[in-house]
């Protein structure tokens, strides 16, 4: 079998986050989001993996994966010039997988369960296509199964009324037949081409598709509430290790996850789960508080920071409150004592005072 990685797409719900990047880059406990799908992937023994990249620095997918053989898998990019619809992406691999049965990933979708035994079922199976299902509050957001007697009878993207609360999630199962029936399809009200009218088709050519439902968590980081979630489950699903140098009269509770040459100075507090990156200094005025990721190089002297994410290379130096925080490479968040404060702001940030 091969596997597919969906690296594409605009972000457009993720700004100003993915101005500069794709939104499957973006951290979570300081590993890109697409990384927990490649390593998905490369656990059920699947090492051939295309990589769909289009849209703003699709160069930096490259630059992280290179070749693949860091992360012990091949990978071939291939580029999709707009982001017509996943069913066109998966299209433009049909070369790559060949005769092959393969397993898709939308590069954005985090889950935590188990797919080894999925993966030895569906490759014995006869089915065209399997796919796993999960049980959501807000339905009319996602793809929807309608589920009878134990069989799927219907799937639809995103529909007004859903029949039931049976998410698609972006783990597909599928034989190569997907790809005359892509041929055939016509774009969406959204106007893109729909994996989920794709399987449609197939079930009503009288296709054989498989589901299971998962009960673990699965998250479709579509929104920066989504990432800070995503963060802190897999914080708190980590095991605690500590590679840095400690002062004095450091405060550490729960499980923290420290990296090398980062230093804790004497009066800083962390509270687990939190992970810290390498070289990263924590200053005596700093409070790092439950659910908090932040990247390597960082340096935060004074704050008091829980649940949210600073990536790599920040400077933050003030006496603040942060919450439910996102803060992107390089940024600094810094007081300087005067009586004004001083803005350089990207397009599209959110700033609460
Ligand atoms: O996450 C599960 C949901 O994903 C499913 O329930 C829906 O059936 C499915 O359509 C999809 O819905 P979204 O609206 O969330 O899809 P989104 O546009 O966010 O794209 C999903 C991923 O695929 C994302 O990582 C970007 C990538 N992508 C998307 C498109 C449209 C591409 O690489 N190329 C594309 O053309």
């Amino acid at each position: 079998m091969k596997g597919i990685i969906l690296h594409g797409g605009h972000g457009t719900r993720l700004r100003p986050l993915t101005h500069t990047g794709p939104k499957q880059l973006l951290p979570i406990a300081n590993k890109p989001m697409s990384q927990y799908c490649l390593e998905s992937i490369k656990s059920t023994g699947i090492k051939d993996i295309a990589i769909i990249i289009g849209g703003i620095g699709s160069n930096k997918v490259k630059e992280y994966y290179e070749d693949g053989k860091e992360f012990g898998v091949n990978i071939t990019y291939i580029e999709q010039e707009s982001p017509n619809g996943i069913a066109q992406a998966i299209r433009l691999c049909k070369d790559f997988i060949g005769n092959e049965k393969f397993l898709v990933f939308l590069g954005d979708n985090i889950i935590q369960k188990d797919i080894v035994e999925f993966k030895k079922e569906f490759e014995t199976d006869d089915a065209s296509a399997s796919i796993l299902l999960c049980e959501v509050d807000n339905p009319s957001r996602f793809g929807i199964a309608d589920v009878q007697d134990g069989k799927i009878k219907k799937i639809m993207e995103k529909p007004k009324d859903p029949p039931t609360n049976l998410a698609v999630t972006g783990i597909y199962f599928l034989t190569r037949e997907i790809f005359d029936i892509i041929d055939r399809l016509k774009p969406s009200w959204r106007n893109e081409y729909e994996i989920t009218d794709a399987l449609q088709i197939l079930l009503e050519s009288g296709k054989k598709i498989t589901y299971y439902t998962i009960t673990d968590y699965w998250k479709d980081t579509g929104t920066p509430e989504d990432i800070i979630h995503a963060n802190q489950i897999i914080l708190t699903g980590m095991k605690p290790y500590f590679h840095g140098i400690k002062e004095d009269r450091v405060s550490i509770e729960g499980n923290v996850m420290i990296g090398e040459n980062t230093i804790i100075r004497s009066g800083a507090k962390i509270i687990g789960p939190v992970i810290i990156g390498k070289n990263c200094e924590i200053g005596s005025g700093a409070h790092i508080g439950a659910n908090t990721s932040v990247g390597d190089n960082s340096i935060l002297i004074r704050c008091n920071i829980e649940d949210s994410i600073v990536m790599s290379g920040c400077v933050i130096d003030c006496k603040i409150n942060i919450r439910n925080s996102i803060i992107s490479n390089n940024s600094e968040i810094i007081e300087k004592n005067e009586n004004k404060k001083i803005f350089l702001i990207g397009e599209g940030s959110k700033i609460s005072l």
